[in-house]
């Protein structure tokens, strides 16, 4: 996969004008939305990764091949950020969900050593309402036993009510589980 930055954006006015397709990645804060980014695109540095909750704050665009987008957006359910930055947040997210057209499906990250948060679920059931294809990623599998990772997708399949085979389970540190999703991402993009 051939990538490069295209830009930030805070508002609609920023968002680049092309007709691509976009898939966005979303995710409580820490997931590992930015890590999952550059591991999918094999590079180190191309979406910033931070060791505290918070670090992306704007949307950010990356060209793959020019074939396609993919959207680095900040995660939900960080407590510790100010009010009003909260809210700031959640209207440039609201904007790109209910008009950005170019928007194809959501790659929609959870940890994979716990079921499902609340705010999951909302998520989840919010793009469910809006039709939009929905993938699940469940991020830092290698913190469980591989014996018990079977069970921890199962737990997300059932918390989340998607099925177990539309969970993908990754390692964005030690790069397992990408050819599974990279072609699932194909197959929704329709190449
Ligand atoms: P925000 O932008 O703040 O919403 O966070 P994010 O979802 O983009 O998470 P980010 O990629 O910045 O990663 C958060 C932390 O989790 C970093 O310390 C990463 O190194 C770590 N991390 C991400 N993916 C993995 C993984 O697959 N395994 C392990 N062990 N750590 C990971
Ligand atoms: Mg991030």
């Amino acid at each position: 996969m051939n990538s490069t930055f295209v830009t930030s954006a805070l508002n609609a006015s920023q968002w680049p004008d092309t007709d691509l397709p976009e898939i966005v990645v979303v995710g409580r804060s820490n997931v590992g939305k930015s890590s999952f980014i550059n591991a999918l695109c094999n590079r180190k540095k191309l979406a910033y990764v931070g060791n505290t909750p918070g670090k992306t704050r704007m949307i950010n665009f990356f060209n793959i091949d020019d074939k396609w987008m993919l959207v680095d957006v900040p995660g939900y359910g960080y407590a510790k950020m100010s009010k009003s930055l909260l809210i700031q947040m959640g209207n440039m997210m609201e904007e790109y969900f209910s008009s950005r057209h170019q928007l194809k499906a959501v790659i929609s990250l959870v940890d994979a050593r716990h079921e499902a948060k609340r705010d999951d679920i909302d998520m989840i059931s919010s793009l469910k309402e809006k039709n939009i294809p929905i993938i699940v990623v469940a991020t830092k599998v290698d913190k469980i036993p591989k014996t018990k990772r079977i069970k921890a997708l199962k737990t997300i399949s059932q918390s989340l009510q998607i099925p177990l085979r539309n969970i993908y389970g990754v390692s964005s540190t030690e790069k397992t589980g990408f050819e599974d999703v990279t072609q699932k991402i194909y197959e929704v993009l329709g190449f």
